[in-house]
């Protein structure tokens, strides 16, 4: 990833981050595993947030492990209970949000005619509807702090 040896700008001390899809679903580094990673580097507190559990925790563990603070919480963005709950729980431990992250997406590639609409629809739900759930439960946050 980084150069570790420069020095990371503390731009967002005492800032709370939000990432929902913070783990990587291979093996290395995803883009919102590296986003992360980084909001910890430049000061943030952050909230690792993933479908799978053992990668939102392998990010906050790297996170950790720079002696920053980080969380990891599960979720799934397509299911609103979930959602706010994630919510709920960040301001609890940190009392703020400003910055939320939607990183989580998925791909479901194939021949048109191949996929199915449940297919279709489980796309949209993930990419879309999860963004849709997560700002409906951040932005009133946001506007109260
Ligand atoms: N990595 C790249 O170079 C790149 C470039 C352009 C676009 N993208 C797209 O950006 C998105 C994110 O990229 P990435 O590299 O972080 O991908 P990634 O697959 O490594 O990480 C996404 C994370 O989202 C999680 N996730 C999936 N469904 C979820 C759900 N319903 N609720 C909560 N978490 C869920 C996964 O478990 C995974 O850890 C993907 O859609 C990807 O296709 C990636």
């Amino acid at each position: 990833m980084s150069d570790r040896s420069r020095q990371p700008v503390m731009r967002l001390s005492g800032r709370v981050a939000l990432v929902f899809g913070a783990g990587s679903s291979g093996p290395g580094w995803g883009n919102g595993k590296a986003a992360a990673v980084q909001y910890g580097r430049e000061g943030a507190r952050v909230v690792a947030v993933d479908i799978n559990m053992a990668a939102a925790q392998d990010t906050a563990a790297i996170i950790a492990g720079e002696d920053c603070q980080a969380v990891a919480l599960a979720c799934d963005v397509t299911r609103a209970g979930d959602v706010v709950a994630a919510v709920e729980e960040t301001v609890a431990r940190f009392g703020a949000i400003d910055i939320l992250h939607n990183n989580v997406g998925i791909t479901d590639m194939g021949d048109l005619e191949a996929i199915t609409e449940e297919r279709w629809h489980r796309v949209m739900d993930v990419n879309l509807t999860g963004v849709f759930l997560t700002c409906r439960q951040v932005v009133p946050v946001m506007q109260r702090q």
